[in-house]
């Protein structure tokens, strides 16, 4: 979609399937090409990050089928099997559409002892160094040449060693990338200082199912045995937990009732009493079939507001960000979050000034005092979350939006127009 119109003021009453989770299922995709056996995976969302790295899988030789009704329905099954990899290179006109595609630089060592990756785009929330993956596969054994457009690595003919590896910085991929690279080295491997999302979980345990040898020995600490090869397994991922969250603050910003279908209670465990403190309720609920949800409303009328900063898990998620901003635009009182995660990822605060909110960015801080209504405008996504966030936004105008790059929303969130019209909302794409 490249355009988003939304005639504000509807309140959602309804119901949503939540699909699973985007930042899971990449990493899994990735890594089942460490092995040469069929996988089968379950619960894979229909977003463009997905299509994109399918695409570039393919051009490494990888074999995907994808069963059932991978478009509309919730449920999407893919099969991988990359019984040899034909190519070893990643170049730019992939590598620029998703970032994720750095993450192939472990499992490719680990597969085929030599890659090549342009450096990676994506979304532009900061500067996203990859200095923390490139120690990691150096730890490893593997020698790396990096220039300003690309990194090379190779293992010089021979297997990746286990190492201990110490991150000085807690960062989601680079623990990804030296665990997919360490799984099938030689000897054991300790990594120290990790981050711990649940999609770093639910990978661990995905890899653990194909063979691999990967235990949790302190909160930040994994120790991981190498084996000779990964096999074969069916696995279904995690929900997403941004998209759950998502959709909660879309009840809650216009005052309404939403039933999230397929995600249960755990999904919120860290954030559930910080959307409660700012009036959000979120209560179990299982379906006539028996499918596990949550039920969504605002607890009080009045919202509160917050004083927030974002950090690694378990803190409060970056992701969600700009999606708590969005309620908090609207909250009587001042509000300050504060980001420390992305440098550059509060670059939608001047077009949510737009639509009527009043925020001041002040360092890392955003400063947001609420104001009793958003109005009308022409606004432009900039990344991702913050698309989705001016989305929110807008339900709560009481005029129409109109959001330029609206594409970046098809990235990570599946049916999200239909899902919001299902519940009542009137928004159009051009
Ligand atoms: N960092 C370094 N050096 C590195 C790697 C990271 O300095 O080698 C820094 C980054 O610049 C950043 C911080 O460490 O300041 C954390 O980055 P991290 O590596 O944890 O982030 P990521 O793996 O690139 C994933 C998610 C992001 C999410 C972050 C933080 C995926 C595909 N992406 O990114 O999700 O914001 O973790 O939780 O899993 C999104 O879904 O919209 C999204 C941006």
């Amino acid at each position: 979609m490249k355009t988003l119109i939304i005639n504000g003021g509807k309140k959602l009453n309804g119901e949503i399937a939540i699909s699973g989770a985007k930042n899971s299922s990449m990493k899994i995709i990735i890594a089942s090409i460490l092995s040469s056996e069929p996988i089968l995976l379950h619960n894979i969302p229909y977003v463009s990050d997905i299509t994109t790295l399918l695409q570039i899988l393919q051009t490494l030789g990888v074999k995907i089928t994808v069963n059932g009704n991978y478009t509309i329905n919730p449920s999407k099954t893919i099969e991988i099997h990359s019984p040899k990899l034909t190519s070893e290179m990643i170049d730019y006109t992939m590598t620029n559409k998703i970032r994720t595609s750095i993450l192939m630089l472990g499992p490719l060592l680990a597969r085929n002892g030599h890659v090549k990756i342009s450096k990676p785009g994506g979304c532009k929330i900061g500067d996203r160094k990859i200095d923390l993956h490139i120690m990691a596969m150096k730890r490893l054994g593997a020698t790396i040449i990096e220039t300003d457009d690309y990194v090379e690595a190779t293992t010089n003919g021979k297997k990746l060693k286990g190492a201990e590896i110490i991150f000085p910085k807690i960062s989601v991929g680079a623990t990804e990338n030296a665990i997919m690279a360490s799984v099938t080295a030689e000897g054991n491997t300790t990594l120290q200082n990790i981050a711990i999302e649940p999609e770093i979980d639910d990978l661990i345990l995905f890899l653990n199912k194909l063979g691999a040898k990967i235990t949790k020995i302190g909160e930040r600490e994994l120790f991981i045995q190498g084996v000779e090869k990964l096999g074969s397994t069916e696995h279904s991922t995690t929900p997403d937990r941004i998209e759950a969250a998502t959709y909660a603050v879309a009840a809650a910003i216009t005052n309404g009732t939403i039933i999230l279908h397929h995600c249960s209670i755990k999904v919120f465990d860290n954030i559930i009493g910080i959307l409660s403190q700012v009036g959000i309720d979120i209560k179990p609920f299982v379906s006539k079939d028996h499918i596990e949800g949550v039920i969504v409303t605002r607890s009080q009328n009045n919202l509160s507001p917050i004083e927030i900063q974002t950090n690694p898990y378990p803190h409060f998620p970056t992701d969600l960000q700009p999606i708590l901003m969005a309620l908090m635009a609207i909250t009587h009182g001042t509000s300050v979050i504060t980001e420390n995660i992305f440098e550059d990822r509060m670059q939608h605060v001047p077009e949510f000034n737009k639509l009527g909110a009043n925020i001041e960015i002040q360092g890392k801080n955003a400063i947001i005092r609420g104001v009793e209504q958003l109005h009308g405008n022409t606004v432009s996504g900039t990344d991702l979350r913050a698309t989705a966030a001016l989305a929110l936004c807008a339900l709560a105008t009481n005029g129409t939006v109109t959001i330029n790059n609206a594409y970046y929303i098809d990235r990570g969130y599946q049916n999200f127009v239909r899902n919001l019209n299902r519940c009542g909302g009137d928004l159009r794409t051009i």
